[in-house]
């Protein structure tokens, strides 16, 4: 592949490491974002010079149109029930491997998915690996019904947690919100930094309003970091020693 930036060859990179992790017969999830789509490119490109046979599940209404314009057929996650393998994107990962997902508005169907798989693989570049999360806008989905007042709620659990005053704005695109593909609304919560994230996730999904937020929290098993010069880098999980 040539005419790649630095920034494209790293998540290249990463797609093309995670897609070698995929074997004949498996039940496969696949991720949102433009890191995604190096990943349905490159597994096209396998399923079609091997012959792979695979059950796939898509994260989006984007990722799965990719897919099936490249070959890829695309199942609901009901009629697969359960998949081996989920590779997506994330907008930060930490050290624990705790992310924010949600930059692509996905992240309600990222996390069902990712959560019905026994192993979630995380592509990105190196901008995204960070010592706190935060520094991306929290994404929350909500519902629109009453979506003025589940921000007035979100603010008060922020209150509650010593995160006082910091900015919660419904995503907009131009003149219109954005709508996820259930049709509810994100709102991008500016956290800075987030001190207990297990904490803020729970008082988050505890309001009536709130569909899901964007922190996945011991979900994600490998992080695949891709390197502006084509490398990649494993992240996982130290295991406490005793
Ligand atoms: C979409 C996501 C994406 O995985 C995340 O935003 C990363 O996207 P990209 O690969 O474009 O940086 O969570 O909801």
């Amino acid at each position: 592949m040539t005419d790649l930036s630095p920034a494209d060859t790293a998540k290249n990179a990463a797609a093309t490491a995670a897609v070698a992790l995929v074997q004949d017969g498996m039940r496969l999830g696949l991720g949102t974002g433009s890191t995604a789509v190096f990943l349905v490119h490159r597994l096209a490109e396998r399923v079609k010079a091997e012959g792979l046979k695979l059950r796939c599940a898509s994260t989006s209404k984007a990722t799965a149109e990719l897919a099936e314009s490249l070959g890829i057929r695309i199942e609901t996650l009901d009629d697969i029930g359960w998949l081996d393998l989920t590779i997506d994107g994330a907008d930060e990962l930490d050290p624990d491997l705790n992310l924010i997902k949600g930059g692509g508005a996905a992240l309600l169907r990222e996390k069902i998915v990712a959560r019905a798989s026994d192993r979630m693989v995380v592509i990105a570049d190196g901008g995204k690996v960070v010592e706190v999360l935060g520094a991306f806008k929290l994404p929350v989905e909500v519902i629109p019904f009453g979506w003025q007042t589940t921000q007035a709620l979100i603010e008060r659990v922020l209150a509650d947690l010593e995160l006082e005053g910091r900015p919660v704005v419904r995503r907009m695109q131009g003149e219109a919100p954005v709508l996820t593909d259930e049709g509810n609304y994100i709102l991008d919560l500016a956290l800075e930094a987030i001190p207990d994230a297990a904490r803020l996730s729970v008082a988050l999904n505890a309001l009536p309003g709130v569909v899901e937020n964007g922190l996945f929290l011991g979900i994600c098993d490998l992080a695949i970091v891709g390197q502006p010069d084509g490398g990649v880098v494993e992240l996982v999980v130290e295991e406490a020693v005793e």
